[in-house]
């Protein structure tokens, strides 16, 4: 059926204009006043509300086997808790470990959206070693669509890969034209730091933070802009989190290095403080990079409105109370991860633009246009504009809430970001034309989502 989202006012990166989106066949194909509409056109009417491209989250974990144990989503519940909270397109980490073959990794990662996602998604392929058929498979596996890489710097022998393996993935990545996405820290710095820690009778949750200091993230954004200067290749730092590591990466982009910033959410909303709580509360709030002491947040959200940062993620991985349990004996076994695919864009709209410190055009590219342009998904996703995916989000900015694991769609237990006020929220979320959610539920079609096949688009001399 045909789609007419009347009197709304369109917000795009560089344009803010009051008009009608007309849908047809799951794309846009018009935009202005009044437009002829045939009979059965299903209306929204928009009026006082704001009409977002859909958003998207470049950075989630769903199906994630990790810390001997699996984060809690299946693609039938994140996508419906993103959808809610209005994204419309997620790019999961395609995880497998350094002991698993990559292509197998693949299809499985690829088998357990199929069918059950919501919402739209695509996959960053992770390279978590280089052995001899590493180059074939990474090939077939770029040809299917999945067009960025994943390298992990930390998680010695599992995830993570040496220097040497490293080079070889951004130097294929520079060859096949491939952006590559990478979890900044130096995993031999965290392992000495986690055994003397622990060694010294240090194992809350207070101390994940100073076992991976801001300096052992800065080194590895460093390391990484290095083997991006001396090879060629575009990259992507993943869930930057402090101020030491921000200079790394605007240091080397000043000199020429094609390397783009995210920052996630926690990053902004949540300090160290949250993770030093005492007991489980604390274990909630263990990720990698930790949260940071708060002054962190200032050099952060003015990076981000001055757009050196580029985008912002969540990072959802979400272990519930019993998992983070895990780690009571020792914080070195506490799963890592917060969720937060549910509560992105409120957060950001609430914190940023109702709080003056975004303007509504960094706000739209942040959370959507540039991971679209990035990861090769523009101008189908991340605009409005006619052809593009009618993926589009009618916003209520005088809607008021509270973010709380009693209401949210994520599969857990708690919420990182429990008791947090929002000041907007989507009351209408379509993808591709299909109205999916409406004021905070969910009324659509489960496992309507597609893989997005994405091209190469990172070629340079
Ligand atoms: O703590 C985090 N970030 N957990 C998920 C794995 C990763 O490093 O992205
Ligand atoms: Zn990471
Ligand atoms: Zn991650």
């Amino acid at each position: 059926m045909a789609l007419l989202i009347r009197n709304g006012e369109i917000v795009t990166v560089g344009s803010r204009v009051q008009a009608d989106i007309y849908v047809e066949n799951e794309t846009i194909t018009g935009i202005g006043k009044d437009p002829e509409t045939p009979p059965n056109t299903e209306v929204i009417d928009a009026s006082g509300k704001l009409v977002f491209p859909g958003f998207i989250d470049p950075h989630v974990h769903i199906y994630l086997p990790f810390m001997a144990t699996f984060a809690k989503d299946t693609h039938e519940t994140g996508s419906i808790a993103a959808l809610i909270g209005g994204t419309t397109t997620y790019i999961e980490m395609c995880c497998p470990n350094r002991n698993d073959d990559a292509f197998e990794g693949y299809q499985l990662w690829k088998s357990k959206a199929e069918g059950k996602s919501a919402c739209d998604y695509a996959f960053h392929m992770s390279v978590t070693k280089f052995v001899k058929e590493t180059e074939s498979q990474l090939r077939q596996i770029v040809a299917d669509g999945t067009a960025s890489f994943k390298i992990f710097l930390a998680y010695k022998n599992f995830f993570g890969v040496d220097d040497g393996e490293m080079y070889q993935t951004l130097e294929l990545a520079k060859r096949l034209g491939v952006i590559v996405t990478a979890h900044c820290e130096n995993a031999e710095l965290v392992a000495r730091l986690q055994q003397k820690l622990v060694a010294e009778g240090k194992t809350g949750p207070e101390w994940h933070e100073p076992s991976r200091p801001e300096s052992v993230e800065a080194e590895g954004t460093g390391r990484f802009a290095t083997f991006l200067e001396n090879t060629g290749a575009t990259g992507y730092v993943v869930h930057l989190s402090c101020e030491q590591a921000l200079r790394a990466a605007l240091g080397a982009k000043a000199r020429g290095v094609k390397i783009n910033v995210e920052s996630v959410l926690p990053h902004f909303l949540l300090d160290k403080s949250y993770a030093e709580r005492p007991g489980v509360e604390g274990m909630k709030h263990v990720m990698s990079p930790p949260l940071r002491a708060k002054h962190n947040q200032t050099a952060l959200w003015n990076a981000l409105a001055g757009g050196s940062i580029d985008t912002v993620g969540t990072d959802h991985c979400p272990f519930d109370t019993e998992q983070k349990l895990l780690g009571k004996d020792s914080f070195v076994n506490i799963p890592n991860g917060i969720p937060g695919i549910e509560d992105r864009v409120n957060l950001l709209y609430t914190h940023g633009v109702q709080r003056g410190r975004l303007d509504l055009d960094r706000f739209v590219d942040a959370a959507s246009t540039r991971a679209a342009k990035l990861f090769g998904l523009y101008p189908r996703k991340g605009t409005i504009a006619v052809g593009s995916d009618a993926d589009l989000v009618v916003y209520d900015t005088n809607y008021r809430g509270v973010v709380s694991a009693k209401s949210h769609h994520v599969n857990n237990d708690y919420s990182g970001f429990e008791g947090m006020l929002i000041e907007g929220r989507p009351s209408v979320v379509t993808v591709r034309g299909k109205v999916q959610v409406r004021d905070g539920k969910f009324v659509g079609e489960r496992g309507r989502g597609k893989m997005l096949k994405r091209e190469p688009s990172h070629f340079c001399l």
